[in-house]
């Protein structure tokens, strides 16, 4: 009989948005009025803009004529979208990225979870706490976590955020192969300023070792100066790959478009010793896992980059970050301490003397009907912490902070 991977055995529970999304399911069942405020999963609420819909719309109507009807789209991107992000997200900043250095994607997830693929079995994984649990669990399902033992993992080193360090993160005590940093970050809603970044570029040039960085959230950044990119950090093309999404900048979590940069600096050493570029490894995995995105929607993110698209998305967030301060005020003025939420959808927050977090999120679910994500579920540092989003309405988040500050905690 098969022998399976031994590696998933050894995953504490359920992934942990679909434990919550069973939680919620199992309380609204037994609670059938409640009107539940999600503020839980980061899932977009606007509707795609008009730019981007007009885009789809007209890549549809191509689909349906055989003059311009497509098949198969080129393994890494379209032309149209691969030049529209080299040009809007990286040379109107001073960046250069190569044509052959961007990759299209169905997703940052997907390309954060499985980029570890290229990773030899034993490498050390080095992850910021709290994380994004993907980077986490795709290491442990290849088996380079170790094993699970009081709430950690024993072969991954853990680089705490807190409120005790300002939640920077110092770098690896100890030798690493692979760095993860998510910027501004999931969940603590927190940012780095390039210098605090550089430490981290300059270490792993030092080292030999590589930085995924996932900058989905990059266009939440409202302080000046903060990168949106890991390559404004000089020596970064060296040693990082970069990770975007289209998901939280226009809204496209239920419509999937990502990419990833991977500069042809970057390399890791086969068994021989002999350096081996990233790119032509991930070249070498997408050309034989991936047939790409659809056309239509490779043209809606384009229409991002378009003049009316960038005031058309730009509006959606600051609707969103009107929310996050809504968030941040009412959580204030109830008494809670709360970080992030400016440059970043994500409000993060002391949860009350002597409870978990977990705990929490019951309270929160049981008294006030909110949802939202117990800081413990992102790693060990998350204990005592809670997630919030800005993503719901106006309307929804302006009642749940109603809800909050009615209560005495
Ligand atoms: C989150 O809530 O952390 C995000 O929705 C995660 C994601 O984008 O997959």
């Amino acid at each position: 009989m098969l022998h399976i991977n031994d590696n998933f055995q050894k995953l504490p529970g359920s992934y942990l948005f679909a434990e919550i999304a069973r939680r919620i399911k199992v309380y609204q069942a037994a609670h059938p009025d409640a009107d539940i405020i999600r503020l839980g999963i980061g899932d977009v609420t606007k509707p795609l803009v008009p730019a981007v819909i007009e885009a789809m719309h007209r890549a549809v109507e191509e689909m349906g004529h055989e003059e311009t009807f497509r098949g198969y789209g080129p393994d890494f991107g379209y032309d149209f979208l691969v030049n529209a992000i080299r040009e809007g997200d990286y040379a109107s900043r001073g960046i250069e990225v190569a044509y052959d250095e961007v990759f299209i994607s169905d997703g940052a997830k997907c390309d954060v979870g499985n980029i570890q693929e290229l990773f030899s079995s034993d490498a050390v994984i080095a992850v910021t706490d709290p994380v994004y649990p993907v980077y986490v669990d795709s290491n442990a399902m290849a088996g380079r976590a170790g094993d699970y033992v009081n709430d950690r993992w024993d072969r991954l080193v853990y680089l705490p955020c807190n409120a005790e360090n300002g939640f920077v993160p110092a770098v690896p005590d100890r030798p690493v192969d692979v760095i993860y940093l998510c910027y501004p970050n999931n969940p603590t809603g927190t940012v780095l300023t390039k210098e605090q970044l550089k430490v981290f570029v300059d270490w792993a040039r030092e080292h030999g070792a590589i930085i995924i960085y996932d900058a989905a959230y990059r266009a939440y950044v409202t302080t000046p100066d903060i990168p949106l990119s890991i390559y404004e950090v000089e020596g970064a093309r060296e040693v990082a790959i970069e990770c975007n999404s289209f998901s939280k900048t226009a809204g496209f979590t239920g419509t999937r478009c990502a990419y990833t940069v991977i500069p042809h600096e970057v390399c890791g050493l086969d068994g021989k010793g002999q350096r081996v570029e990233l790119n032509a490894m991930w070249k070498r995995r997408m050309a034989t896992k991936f047939n790409g995105v659809s056309y239509p929607i490779q043209r809606a993110a384009a229409a991002v980059y378009t003049e009316e698209g960038q005031k058309q998305i730009r509006e959606v967030i600051a609707a969103y970050m009107e929310n996050a301060r809504i968030i941040r005020e009412g959580l204030t003025a109830a008494g809670f301490t709360v970080y992030g939420g400016k440059d970043a959808p994500y409000i993060w927050l002391k949860v009350p003397e002597g409870m978990t977090s977990w705990q929490f999120f019951d309270k929160l679910l049981d008294e006030c009907h909110i949802v939202g994500t117990p800081g413990s579920g992102f790693g060990p540092s998350g204990e005592g912490y809670f997630r919030l989003t800005a993503f719901n309405t106006l309307e929804k988040t302006k009642q749940a902070m109603a809800r909050i500050g009615q209560k005495k905690w």
